[in-house]
């Protein structure tokens, strides 16, 4: 623990000439010799300050991390209840571990918490030292191990991880968790895909592995086509032999959009202005050959989510994840009755309660898609945080990256954190 930040500490206390000298490369010999320097310049100190002990803390105090993390204390409109805040994180208790935040993605849940219309919402604390409660914004990302606790066997420096529970707060550069807190993430595959593995990929995953036992070459339909999730199913549909008809927005740049979303592995792409088209049931039955469509994911609601459920097949199963439309999912009784569709929810809050098996078996899959240049993590801007930079930059940055992610035909956001 006296490596040279704590030379650095001591050249301020006690100035150049009463630093130990480099010879006392021993952390006791360092530790020992710095009390007695102390000792020498602030006379006042009474020994019994000098135990090994309180030393440690003295030295503990000084070596402390400089954070920063965006937080709120009330919720409503993202950017004027959220602000950064700067804390200190010591070295960790025995059953600690002091991690680095390396990015965390801004997904749509995450707004929704700050603007408090999200079923599940952080705890708000002055833990962190904020005049009032506050939470940290953010539900997902990738850390870095920096100090381990002496109790700590499964974790080391250096180590990649994300988090094991939602609403930690992952809107931060550094975080001092418990170990249960932590998954482990093999290194070697990129930061932003590893920090956003965790929410789209395998809620994608579920939803077309949990709902409507598709074999190879059965087919799936989907909304928010380019979103993380669409981006997702796309790509697990490819690896498990399954067919996809993704539906997206018109925009300006939709045939690159549409090619880029076939080389990740969607089969047809159509516009919401072609699914309402009524020609669209006659182009789906070529596309299909006839074959019933089994699986609708829906995440945008409103009349296009009708549409799509009426092109499911008989006893098919829409699956609703999301709202982006703010609109409610009508189902015609005939649906129900005479096709005998069945509707669902999915929440993944609510599947990673209890499933720690499943999840890791997931997890395991997706990351061996990753390392295997296999699976794409979804189309994203990146923010860099340098840890130079002062709070009201670091505001700005993350500022503009919120707003991007909720202006439409973007990219995911991600903020990444550096050194
Ligand atoms: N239930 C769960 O466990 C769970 C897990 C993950 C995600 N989700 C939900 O899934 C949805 C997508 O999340 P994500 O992170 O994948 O999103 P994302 O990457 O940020 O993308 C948002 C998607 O929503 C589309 N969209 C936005 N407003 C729309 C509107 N008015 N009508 C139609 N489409 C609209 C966007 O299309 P444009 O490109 O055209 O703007 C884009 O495809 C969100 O509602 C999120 O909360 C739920």
């Amino acid at each position: 623990m006296f490596g040279c930040v704590d030379a650095e500490i001591l050249n301020v206390i006690l100035g150049p000439d009463k630093l130990p000298h480099p010879i006392y490369h021993n952390p006791d010999m360092f530790r020992r010799q710095a009390i007695r320097s102390i000792r020498q310049v602030t006379g006042s100190v009474k020994p019994a300050v000098y135990s090994n002990a309180s030393a440690s803390l003295f030295f503990r105090r000084f070596a402390s991390i400089n954070a920063r993390a965006v937080v709120y204390s009330e919720h409503g409109k993202p950017t004027e209840v959220l602000k950064v805040h700067s804390y200190k994180i010591d070295s960790p208790k025995a059953d600690e571990i002091n991690v680095r935040f390396l990015a965390a993605p801004i997904n749509p849940s995450d707004i929704n918490q700050v603007e408090g219309v999200y079923p599940s919402k952080p705890e708000k604390s002055t833990v962190l030292g904020t005049a009032e409660p506050a939470a940290v914004g953010g539900n997902e990302g990738l850390v870095e191990v920096l100090e381990t606790g002496s109790s700590i066997k499964g974790f080391q420096k250096g180590d990649w991880a994300i988090m094991r529970r939602v609403n930690f707060g992952t809107w931060r550069t550094h975080a001092t968790v418990p170990e249960d807190q932590l998954l482990p993430v093999p290194k070697g595959m990129r930061v932003t895909a590893a920090a956003t593995v965790a929410v789209n990929p395998s809620t994608a995953y579920r939803m077309l592995k949990d709902f409507a036992n598709l074999e190879k070459g059965d087919f799936f339909i989907q909304n928010g086509g380019n979103s993380g999730v669409g981006q997702a199913a796309v790509q697990i549909a490819k690896q498990w032999g399954l067919k996809s008809i993704s539906i997206v927005r018109d925009r300006p740049n939709l045939d690159e959009l549409k090619s880029y979303l076939k080389e990740l592995g969607a089969d047809y792409v159509i516009t919401e202005d072609e699914l309402m088209n009524k020609e669209i049931r006659e182009k789906v039955k070529q596309w299909t050959g006839g074959k019933p469509i089994k699986l609708a994911l829906n995440c945008v609601g409103g009349k296009p989510s009708t549409k799509m459920a009426a092109l499911l097949g008989n006893g098919g199963h829409i699956v609703t994840y999301g709202a982006m439309a703010r609109q409610p999912l009508s189902l015609p009784a005939s649906l129900l009755i005479f096709k005998d569709i069945k509707a669902h929810g999915f929440w993944m809050t609510r599947f990673y309660n209890g499933h720690d098996k499943e999840r890791q078996e997931m997890l395991d899959e997706i990351f061996g898609w990753v390392k295997e240049g296999k699976f794409k993590e979804a189309m994203n801007d990146v923010t860099t945080w340098k840890t130079s930079a002062s709070d009201e930059e670091l505001w700005e940055a993350f500022k503009g990256a919120m707003e991007k992610s909720q202006a439409g035909f973007g990219k995911k956001q991600v903020i990444v954190m550096e050194e």
